[in-house]
């Protein structure tokens, strides 16, 4: 323990962040790093089809910067690194994220977000309720969504998920999300355990996997190719800019009183079907195509089964209490994400020309 200790000492603090590698930790790994120099930030991920180290290479040099690949399900991987760095915090978003790849495979989802949330929650709470200073000063942040939540109804606008709506998750990936929720306040309510939970609505930005609807639609607009708008495309959605989620998880890591839980979200509400419209308006005026010129691409395929209807949140609360509110405005969000995929096409191009492509056919070949 003498010999961990003062291997570390010199930073201010040392944070595990899981999953960042993938889309959301990779945006909060490099606001991290940047931003507290004085923090050590292990990026602990398993690289799994969408966690990506190209994500992080603008920071990967930096010397408070540490890549560890584990799987959050192998407790003894995960204690080591624990152990390795005597490490007091640790942001945990490493998780499987798409419903429909829950939808045909689910057990993977009960694995990593279920198992591997708890594999955590033990690991860290063995390492630092043996400490000298037991949970003082530690922090467990758990990343999650507002799916848990389920889906509000198209004509009761005025309804939306605050912390107390109880959960209702739908998709396999919900409930997975769900029951690692549950986890996390079990562990506070019999442990005293120091965590947090933050529920977000859907990100978009830079370096989300393209699987996922606004970065797919916006690579095959490019490549006039159909664009698969689920059912009607009526199922609202509440979009929020991915640095302004991060910029959240650092305000409620820090700042949040153990056992709390917030909701994180945009207050920007958008059908399916105006998305793509407004997405499509956007690549085409950036590409120089006259306006209009792609909505050909709109594609209604069959819908996604159990699809939730409505996600919104209220994030009054962080807003009250920890003075958060999303700093971009969706047309400049959009702007700046339709950009920042125009120009990093080779990004792109690694990631679908490889096991991706694969399985986007098998996925898409029957609709
Ligand atoms: P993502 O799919 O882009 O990235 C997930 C990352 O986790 C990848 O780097 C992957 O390699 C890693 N990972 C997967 N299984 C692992 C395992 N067993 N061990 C270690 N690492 C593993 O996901 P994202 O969209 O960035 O979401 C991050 C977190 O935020 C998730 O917990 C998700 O539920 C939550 N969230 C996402 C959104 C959204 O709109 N994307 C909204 C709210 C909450
Ligand atoms: P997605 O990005 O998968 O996020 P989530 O399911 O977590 O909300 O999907 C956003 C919405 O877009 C959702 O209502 C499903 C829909 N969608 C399509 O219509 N077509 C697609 O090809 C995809 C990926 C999603």
């Amino acid at each position: 323990m003498e010999i961990i200790d003062n291997i570390n000492t010199n930073w201010a603090r040392r944070i595990i962040v899981t999953g960042g590698a993938g889309f959301i930790g990779s945006h909060l790994v490099r606001r991290l790093v940047q931003r507290y120099p004085n923090y050590l930030i292990i990026n602990l991920d398993a690289l799994t089809y969408c966690g990506n180290p190209a994500n992080v290479a603008d920071v990967a040099d930096l010397p408070n910067y540490r890549f560890h690949r584990a799987d959050i399900t192998d407790y003894e991987a995960v204690a080591a690194i624990i152990k390795q760095y005597n490490v007091d915090g640790i942001i945990h978003l490493a998780a499987e994220s798409h419903v429909d790849r829950s939808i045909s495979d689910p057990f993977i989802f009960a694995k990593t977000n279920v198992l591997g949330t708890l594999t955590l929650l033990q690991a860290a709470k063995d390492w630092w309720s043996a400490s000298p200073d037991g949970f003082s000063g530690k922090r467990f942040h758990h990343v999650s969504t507002d799916e848990v939540f389920g889906a509000l109804p198209l004509d009761r606008p005025e309804l939306m998920f605050s912390e107390t709506t109880p959960y209702a998750p739908h998709s396999p990936y919900s409930a997975s999300k769900a029951s690692s929720d549950h986890f996390v306040r079990a562990f506070v309510d019999t442990y005293g355990f120091p965590a947090v939970i933050t529920n977000c609505s859907n990100n978009y930005g830079p370096y989300q996997f393209p699987e996922k609807l606004i970065p797919l639609f916006i690579n095959n607009i490019v490549e006039r190719r159909p664009l698969p708008v689920y059912g009607q495309g009526l199922n609202v959605r509440d979009w929020l800019y991915v640095g302004d989620h991060v910029a959240a998880i650092d305000l409620v890591f820090h700042q949040a009183a153990n056992g709390a839980s917030y909701n994180i979200g945009g207050f920007n509400q958008w059908s399916n079907i105006d998305l793509v419209r407004a997405l499509i308006a956007e690549v085409d005026r950036q590409i120089n195509r006259p306006d209009g010129a792609d909505l050909d691409l709109i594609t209604f395929v069959k819908d996604r089964a159990g699809h939730d209807m409505r996600y919104a949140i209220d994030s009054s609360r962080i807003s009250r209490e920890l003075g958060w509110k999303p700093s971009l405005d969706f047309e400049e969000g959009l702007r700046i994400t339709v950009q920042w995929y125009l120009s990093h096409k080779e990004w792109m191009d690694e990631i679908t020309s490889g096991a991706y492509r694969e399985y986007y056919d098998k996925m898409y070949k029957n609709r």
